[in-house]
Protein backbone atom coordinates (compact mmCIF):
# COMPACT_ATOMS: atom_id res chain seq x y z
CA UNK A 1 0.00 0.00 0.00
CA UNK A 2 1.56 3.43 -0.78
CA UNK A 3 1.40 5.51 1.68
CA UNK A 4 -1.36 8.35 1.29
CA UNK A 5 0.52 10.89 3.12
CA UNK A 6 3.42 10.80 0.16
CA UNK A 7 0.46 11.62 -2.03
CA UNK A 8 -0.88 14.70 -0.28
CA UNK A 9 -0.32 17.36 -1.78
CA UNK A 10 -2.09 20.17 1.09
CA UNK A 11 -2.41 23.43 -0.63
CA UNK A 12 -5.53 24.61 1.48
CA UNK A 13 -3.15 26.92 3.71
CA UNK A 14 -5.49 29.90 3.56
CA UNK A 15 -8.36 27.61 5.11
CA UNK A 16 -5.46 26.10 7.75
CA UNK A 17 -1.53 25.63 7.07
CA UNK A 18 -0.44 21.95 7.09
CA UNK A 19 1.94 20.33 7.70
CA UNK A 20 2.93 22.37 11.10
CA UNK A 21 6.58 23.15 12.33
CA UNK A 22 7.75 20.11 14.35
CA UNK A 23 8.45 22.50 17.21
CA UNK A 24 4.76 23.80 16.84
CA UNK A 25 3.61 20.19 17.12
CA UNK A 26 6.28 19.28 20.06
CA UNK A 27 5.54 22.22 22.31
CA UNK A 28 1.54 22.06 21.51
CA UNK A 29 2.21 18.06 22.63
CA UNK A 30 4.21 19.33 25.86
CA UNK A 31 1.61 21.61 27.33
CA UNK A 32 -1.12 18.65 26.76
CA UNK A 33 0.64 15.67 27.90
CA UNK A 34 3.15 17.33 30.79
CA UNK A 35 1.90 20.85 31.93
CA UNK A 36 -1.84 20.01 31.99
CA UNK A 37 -2.70 23.38 33.84
CA UNK A 38 -4.61 26.22 33.53
CA UNK A 39 -2.81 29.46 33.31
CA UNK A 40 -4.40 32.41 35.27
CA UNK A 41 -6.25 30.40 37.62
CA UNK A 42 -3.50 28.78 40.32
CA UNK A 43 -0.66 28.99 41.93
CA UNK A 44 1.55 25.07 42.03
CA UNK A 45 4.42 24.64 39.76
CA UNK A 46 2.54 23.89 36.34
CA UNK A 47 -0.05 26.70 36.79
CA UNK A 48 2.52 29.04 36.71
CA UNK A 49 4.40 26.87 34.23
CA UNK A 50 1.16 27.72 32.22
CA UNK A 51 0.55 31.50 32.90
CA UNK A 52 4.06 31.99 32.05
CA UNK A 53 3.02 30.15 28.30
CA UNK A 54 -0.01 32.50 27.80
CA UNK A 55 2.63 35.91 29.00
CA UNK A 56 5.01 34.88 26.57
CA UNK A 57 2.67 34.42 23.83
CA UNK A 58 1.40 38.03 24.19
CA UNK A 59 4.71 38.87 24.10
CA UNK A 60 5.41 37.07 21.04
CA UNK A 61 2.90 37.95 18.99
CA UNK A 62 3.13 42.03 20.17
CA UNK A 63 6.74 41.39 18.57
CA UNK A 64 4.97 40.39 15.20
CA UNK A 65 2.61 43.45 15.23
CA UNK A 66 5.50 45.34 15.29
CA UNK A 67 6.08 46.35 18.76
CA UNK A 68 3.05 47.05 20.57
CA UNK A 69 2.07 46.37 24.05
CA UNK A 70 1.66 42.81 24.48
CA UNK A 71 -0.90 43.89 27.31
CA UNK A 72 -3.56 45.20 24.77
CA UNK A 73 -3.45 41.39 23.07
CA UNK A 74 -5.95 39.03 23.89
CA UNK A 75 -6.51 35.55 22.93
CA UNK A 76 -10.33 34.88 21.82
CA UNK A 77 -10.90 31.28 20.69
CA UNK A 78 -10.24 32.04 17.29
CA UNK A 79 -10.00 34.41 14.89
CA UNK A 80 -14.19 34.99 13.82
CA UNK A 81 -14.52 35.00 17.71
CA UNK A 82 -12.11 38.07 17.81
CA UNK A 83 -13.69 39.65 14.97
CA UNK A 84 -16.84 39.52 16.69
CA UNK A 85 -15.88 40.44 19.58
CA UNK A 86 -14.12 43.91 18.21
CA UNK A 87 -17.27 44.28 15.82
CA UNK A 88 -20.15 43.98 18.41
CA UNK A 89 -17.65 45.42 21.19
CA UNK A 90 -17.24 48.69 19.62
CA UNK A 91 -20.71 49.80 17.90
CA UNK A 92 -23.37 51.21 19.11
CA UNK A 93 -26.89 51.93 18.19
CA UNK A 94 -27.38 54.15 15.34
CA UNK A 95 -23.99 53.74 13.95
CA UNK A 96 -22.77 53.29 10.39
CA UNK A 97 -19.91 50.74 9.53
CA UNK A 98 -18.09 50.73 6.48
CA UNK A 99 -17.56 46.57 5.26
CA UNK A 100 -16.12 45.82 1.68
CA UNK A 101 -17.23 43.26 -0.79
CA UNK A 102 -13.68 41.27 -0.15
CA UNK A 103 -14.61 40.62 3.00
CA UNK A 104 -14.83 37.16 4.91
CA UNK A 105 -18.06 36.24 6.27
CA UNK A 106 -16.34 36.40 9.47
CA UNK A 107 -17.01 40.26 9.67
CA UNK A 108 -20.01 40.02 6.68
CA UNK A 109 -22.18 38.44 8.38
CA UNK A 110 -21.93 39.75 12.57
CA UNK A 111 -22.53 43.29 10.27
CA UNK A 112 -25.29 42.02 8.70
CA UNK A 113 -26.60 40.53 11.59
CA UNK A 114 -26.32 44.02 13.47
CA UNK A 115 -27.78 45.43 10.28
CA UNK A 116 -30.74 43.15 10.55
CA UNK A 117 -31.34 43.83 14.03
CA UNK A 118 -31.78 47.60 13.08
CA UNK A 119 -28.69 48.10 15.42
CA UNK A 120 -26.48 49.58 12.83
CA UNK A 121 -26.60 50.74 9.53
CA UNK A 122 -24.26 49.48 7.20
CA UNK A 123 -22.19 50.02 3.41
CA UNK A 124 -20.17 47.37 1.59
CA UNK A 125 -18.04 49.06 -0.67
CA UNK A 126 -17.03 47.33 -3.85
CA UNK A 127 -14.15 45.79 -4.98
CA UNK A 128 -12.49 45.14 -8.70
CA UNK A 129 -11.93 42.29 -10.34
CA UNK A 130 -9.22 41.27 -8.68
CA UNK A 131 -10.90 41.60 -5.03
CA UNK A 132 -8.65 45.35 -4.76
CA UNK A 133 -10.94 47.84 -2.36
CA UNK A 134 -10.15 51.54 -3.73
CA UNK A 135 -10.13 53.74 -0.69
CA UNK A 136 -11.60 56.74 -2.42
CA UNK A 137 -14.93 54.49 -1.79
CA UNK A 138 -14.86 54.25 1.68
CA UNK A 139 -14.16 58.09 1.94
CA UNK A 140 -17.36 58.26 -0.11
CA UNK A 141 -19.11 56.38 1.63
CA UNK A 142 -18.45 58.02 4.75
CA UNK A 143 -21.53 59.34 6.78
CA UNK A 144 -21.82 61.51 10.11
CA UNK A 145 -22.95 58.62 11.79
CA UNK A 146 -19.99 55.90 10.91
CA UNK A 147 -17.28 54.56 13.46
CA UNK A 148 -15.89 51.86 11.99
CA UNK A 149 -14.58 50.77 8.89
CA UNK A 150 -13.93 46.52 8.53
CA UNK A 151 -11.61 45.18 6.00
CA UNK A 152 -10.03 42.40 5.55
CA UNK A 153 -6.20 43.36 4.73
CA UNK A 154 -5.92 40.03 1.89
CA UNK A 155 -8.86 38.61 0.18
CA UNK A 156 -8.69 35.03 0.85
CA UNK A 157 -10.09 34.51 -2.09
CA UNK A 158 -7.47 36.35 -5.04
CA UNK A 159 -4.97 37.09 -1.72
CA UNK A 160 -4.80 40.90 -2.99
CA UNK A 161 -3.61 42.82 -0.27
CA UNK A 162 -5.59 45.88 0.49
CA UNK A 163 -4.02 49.56 1.04
CA UNK A 164 -4.49 49.47 5.04
CA UNK A 165 -2.77 52.67 5.90
CA UNK A 166 -5.02 54.83 3.37
CA UNK A 167 -8.09 52.90 5.13
CA UNK A 168 -6.85 53.81 8.42
CA UNK A 169 -6.06 57.34 7.62
CA UNK A 170 -9.35 57.96 5.94
CA UNK A 171 -11.30 56.93 9.52
CA UNK A 172 -8.69 58.59 11.74
CA UNK A 173 -9.02 62.12 9.33
CA UNK A 174 -13.25 61.00 10.08
CA UNK A 175 -13.02 60.58 13.65
CA UNK A 176 -13.46 56.61 12.94
CA UNK A 177 -11.60 53.87 13.43
CA UNK A 178 -10.25 50.60 10.94
CA UNK A 179 -10.93 47.12 11.99
CA UNK A 180 -8.34 45.14 9.91
CA UNK A 181 -8.92 41.41 9.41
CA UNK A 182 -5.25 39.88 9.09
CA UNK A 183 -6.37 36.34 8.63
CA UNK A 184 -4.64 35.70 5.66
CA UNK A 185 -1.37 38.36 6.52
CA UNK A 186 -0.09 37.81 10.05
CA UNK A 187 2.86 35.69 9.67
CA UNK A 188 3.41 36.62 6.38
CA UNK A 189 3.82 40.45 6.51
CA UNK A 190 5.81 42.46 9.08
CA UNK A 191 4.35 45.14 11.89
CA UNK A 192 1.05 45.00 10.63
CA UNK A 193 -0.32 46.95 13.37
CA UNK A 194 2.40 49.49 13.87
CA UNK A 195 2.56 49.44 9.40
CA UNK A 196 -1.13 49.85 8.72
CA UNK A 197 -2.09 52.47 11.58
CA UNK A 198 -5.31 49.66 11.97
CA UNK A 199 -6.98 50.47 15.68
CA UNK A 200 -7.55 47.16 15.79
CA UNK A 201 -5.94 43.71 14.13
CA UNK A 202 -7.28 40.21 14.45
CA UNK A 203 -6.37 37.23 13.49
CA UNK A 204 -6.23 33.36 14.11
CA UNK A 205 -3.34 31.42 15.29
CA UNK A 206 -3.57 28.33 12.71
CA UNK A 207 -3.26 29.91 9.56
CA UNK A 208 0.09 31.88 8.52
CA UNK A 209 1.54 32.02 11.78
CA UNK A 210 1.82 28.41 11.55
CA UNK A 211 0.11 27.92 14.65
CA UNK A 212 -2.50 25.58 16.01
CA UNK A 213 -6.38 26.15 16.05
CA UNK A 214 -8.13 26.69 19.09
CA UNK A 215 -7.01 30.43 19.54
CA UNK A 216 -7.49 33.47 17.86
CA UNK A 217 -5.32 36.93 18.61
CA UNK A 218 -7.23 40.39 18.67
CA UNK A 219 -4.98 43.91 19.44
CA UNK A 220 -5.90 47.11 20.02
CA UNK A 221 -4.94 50.12 20.38
CA UNK A 222 -5.07 51.86 24.62
CA UNK A 223 -7.60 54.41 23.75
CA UNK A 224 -9.97 51.26 22.20
CA UNK A 225 -12.60 50.46 24.87
CA UNK A 226 -14.45 46.95 23.78
CA UNK A 227 -17.92 45.69 25.56
CA UNK A 228 -16.85 42.07 26.06
CA UNK A 229 -19.12 40.16 23.80
CA UNK A 230 -18.82 37.03 26.36
CA UNK A 231 -18.99 37.11 29.96
CA UNK A 232 -17.69 34.55 32.43
CA UNK A 233 -14.14 33.79 34.57
CA UNK A 234 -11.17 35.04 34.19
CA UNK A 235 -9.53 33.72 37.07
CA UNK A 236 -9.26 37.70 38.65
CA UNK A 237 -11.62 39.79 40.50
CA UNK A 238 -13.48 36.73 40.70
CA UNK A 239 -15.37 37.90 44.02
CA UNK A 240 -17.44 40.17 41.70
CA UNK A 241 -19.90 40.21 39.02
CA UNK A 242 -18.23 42.70 37.06
CA UNK A 243 -16.33 41.95 34.32
CA UNK A 244 -12.49 43.32 35.16
CA UNK A 245 -11.42 46.20 33.36
CA UNK A 246 -8.17 44.77 31.65
CA UNK A 247 -7.84 44.52 28.36
CA UNK A 248 -7.36 40.93 27.93
CA UNK A 249 -8.89 39.46 31.08
CA UNK A 250 -12.38 41.40 29.77
CA UNK A 251 -11.93 39.74 26.69
CA UNK A 252 -10.60 36.20 27.71
CA UNK A 253 -13.30 34.71 30.21
CA UNK A 254 -13.62 30.91 30.53
CA UNK A 255 -10.00 28.44 30.33
CA UNK A 256 -7.40 28.86 27.56
CA UNK A 257 -7.01 26.51 25.32
CA UNK A 258 -2.86 25.91 26.43
CA UNK A 259 -1.99 23.79 24.14
CA UNK A 260 -2.91 26.39 21.38
CA UNK A 261 -0.91 28.62 23.62
CA UNK A 262 2.27 27.17 23.97
CA UNK A 263 2.06 26.17 19.66
CA UNK A 264 1.99 29.44 19.16
CA UNK A 265 5.39 30.76 21.00
CA UNK A 266 7.08 27.49 19.11
CA UNK A 267 5.16 28.94 15.84
CA UNK A 268 6.35 32.57 16.43
CA UNK A 269 9.51 31.37 17.02
CA UNK A 270 10.27 29.06 14.09
CA UNK A 271 9.04 32.71 12.05
CA UNK A 272 11.54 34.50 13.84
CA UNK A 273 14.27 31.93 13.01
CA UNK A 274 13.35 31.97 9.31
CA UNK A 275 15.62 34.24 7.56
CA UNK A 276 14.17 37.39 6.81
CA UNK A 277 11.04 37.44 4.79
CA UNK A 278 11.97 33.91 3.32
CA UNK A 279 8.91 32.21 4.13
CA UNK A 280 6.56 34.79 2.42
CA UNK A 281 8.82 34.65 -0.62
CA UNK A 282 9.02 31.59 -0.91
CA UNK A 283 5.03 30.84 -0.90
CA UNK A 284 4.74 33.80 -3.00
CA UNK A 285 7.18 32.30 -5.58
CA UNK A 286 5.72 29.28 -5.64
CA UNK A 287 2.31 31.23 -6.02
CA UNK A 288 2.92 33.64 -9.11
CA UNK A 289 4.92 30.89 -10.81
CA UNK A 290 1.99 29.09 -10.79
CA UNK A 291 -0.41 31.25 -11.62
CA UNK A 292 1.80 32.45 -14.49
CA UNK A 293 1.80 28.48 -15.78
CA UNK A 294 -1.94 28.00 -15.00
CA UNK A 295 -2.79 31.34 -17.24
CA UNK A 296 -0.71 30.33 -20.50
CA UNK A 297 -3.47 27.31 -20.76
CA UNK A 298 -6.46 27.79 -22.72
CA UNK A 299 -9.67 27.63 -20.87
CA UNK A 300 -8.06 28.16 -17.71
CA UNK A 301 -8.52 31.68 -15.97
CA UNK A 302 -6.69 32.92 -13.20
CA UNK A 303 -7.88 35.11 -10.45
CA UNK A 304 -4.83 36.37 -8.56
CA UNK A 305 -3.60 39.84 -7.33
CA UNK A 306 0.25 40.20 -8.47
CA UNK A 307 2.41 40.66 -5.10
CA UNK A 308 -0.86 39.79 -2.62
CA UNK A 309 -0.85 36.53 -0.40
CA UNK A 310 -0.07 33.28 -1.53
CA UNK A 311 -3.05 32.44 -3.00
CA UNK A 312 -4.10 31.68 -6.85
CA UNK A 313 -7.85 31.21 -7.75
CA UNK A 314 -9.05 29.74 -11.16
CA UNK A 315 -11.98 28.32 -13.05
CA UNK A 316 -11.03 25.74 -16.03
CA UNK A 317 -14.19 26.25 -18.85
CA UNK A 318 -16.43 23.60 -19.00
CA UNK A 319 -15.90 22.46 -15.73
CA UNK A 320 -17.24 22.91 -12.05
CA UNK A 321 -14.55 24.38 -9.23
CA UNK A 322 -15.95 21.45 -7.23
CA UNK A 323 -15.33 18.93 -10.21
CA UNK A 324 -11.90 20.06 -10.49
CA UNK A 325 -11.06 20.46 -6.48
CA UNK A 326 -12.13 16.50 -6.78
CA UNK A 327 -9.82 16.04 -10.66
CA UNK A 328 -7.14 17.41 -8.72
CA UNK A 329 -6.76 15.37 -5.70
CA UNK A 330 -7.66 11.78 -7.66
CA UNK A 331 -5.08 12.45 -10.34
CA UNK A 332 -2.04 13.86 -8.13
CA UNK A 333 -2.91 13.58 -4.35
CA UNK A 334 -3.52 17.51 -4.81
CA UNK A 335 -5.75 19.14 -2.06
CA UNK A 336 -7.52 22.31 -2.58
CA UNK A 337 -10.79 24.17 -1.85
CA UNK A 338 -13.79 24.53 -4.23
CA UNK A 339 -16.63 27.09 -3.99
CA UNK A 340 -16.86 30.94 -2.20
CA UNK A 341 -14.51 29.95 0.40
CA UNK A 342 -16.97 31.94 2.87
CA UNK A 343 -16.62 35.30 1.14
CA UNK A 344 -19.79 36.00 0.09
CA UNK A 345 -19.66 39.37 -1.46
CA UNK A 346 -16.30 38.74 -4.23
CA UNK A 347 -17.87 36.62 -6.67
CA UNK A 348 -20.13 38.65 -8.49
CA UNK A 349 -16.99 41.32 -8.79
CA UNK A 350 -14.54 38.88 -9.76
CA UNK A 351 -17.33 37.02 -11.84
CA UNK A 352 -17.57 33.52 -10.40
CA UNK A 353 -20.38 33.86 -8.92
CA UNK A 354 -21.86 30.86 -10.70
CA UNK A 355 -19.76 27.87 -8.90
CA UNK A 356 -17.11 30.01 -7.41
CA UNK A 357 -13.30 28.95 -7.73
CA UNK A 358 -10.88 26.54 -7.29
CA UNK A 359 -8.65 28.44 -4.55
CA UNK A 360 -4.67 26.79 -4.08
CA UNK A 361 -2.80 28.49 -0.95
CA UNK A 362 1.14 27.98 -0.93
CA UNK A 363 2.71 27.51 2.29
CA UNK A 364 6.58 26.74 3.26
CA UNK A 365 6.15 23.79 3.00
CA UNK A 366 5.05 23.31 -0.39
CA UNK A 367 7.78 23.15 -3.38
CA UNK A 368 7.68 22.99 -7.25
CA UNK A 369 6.77 19.90 -7.54
CA UNK A 370 3.50 20.89 -6.13
CA UNK A 371 3.14 23.43 -9.37
CA UNK A 372 4.11 21.19 -11.76
CA UNK A 373 1.61 18.60 -10.09
CA UNK A 374 -1.43 21.37 -10.68
CA UNK A 375 -0.36 22.39 -13.91
CA UNK A 376 -0.02 18.65 -14.94
CA UNK A 377 -3.55 17.83 -14.21
CA UNK A 378 -4.91 21.11 -15.64
CA UNK A 379 -3.21 20.48 -19.07
CA UNK A 380 -4.81 16.96 -19.22
CA UNK A 381 -8.28 18.46 -18.60
CA UNK A 382 -7.80 21.33 -20.94
CA UNK A 383 -5.83 19.56 -23.85
CA UNK A 384 -8.25 16.29 -23.40
C1 LIG B 1 -10.00 36.54 5.65
C2 LIG B 1 -10.47 35.64 6.75
N1 LIG B 1 -11.00 36.18 7.85
C3 LIG B 1 -11.42 35.42 8.88
C4 LIG B 1 -11.33 34.06 8.84
C5 LIG B 1 -11.85 33.27 10.00
O1 LIG B 1 -10.85 32.49 10.59
P1 LIG B 1 -11.24 31.31 11.59
O2 LIG B 1 -12.12 30.37 10.80
O3 LIG B 1 -9.94 30.71 11.95
O4 LIG B 1 -11.97 31.88 12.74
C6 LIG B 1 -10.80 33.44 7.70
C7 LIG B 1 -10.72 31.96 7.61
O5 LIG B 1 -10.71 31.38 6.56
C8 LIG B 1 -10.34 34.25 6.64
O6 LIG B 1 -9.82 33.73 5.53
Amino acid sequence: MPDPQLLRRYLDNPATSWPKPEPVLAAWEQAARVIGATAGRAGYREALEADAIRRRARERVAGLLGGVDPGRVAFPAGATLALNMAIHGSVQSGDHVIGTAADHNATLRPLHWLRQQRLIDTTIVPCDGLGRIDPDDVARAWRPATRLVVCTHASNVTGAVQDAAALAAIAHDRGGRLLLDAAQTLGLLPDIATASGADMVAAPAHKWLQGMSGIGILWARPDVELAPLIQGGTGTASDTLDMPTGFSDRLEAGTPDLPALAALVAASDWLAAQPAASMAAHCCGLAADCAARLRDLDGVRVIAAPEGAPIVSFTVDGYDPAEIAVLLEQMAGVQARSGFHCAAGVHEYLGTDAGGTVRLGFGPFNTADDVAAVVMVISTLTQG
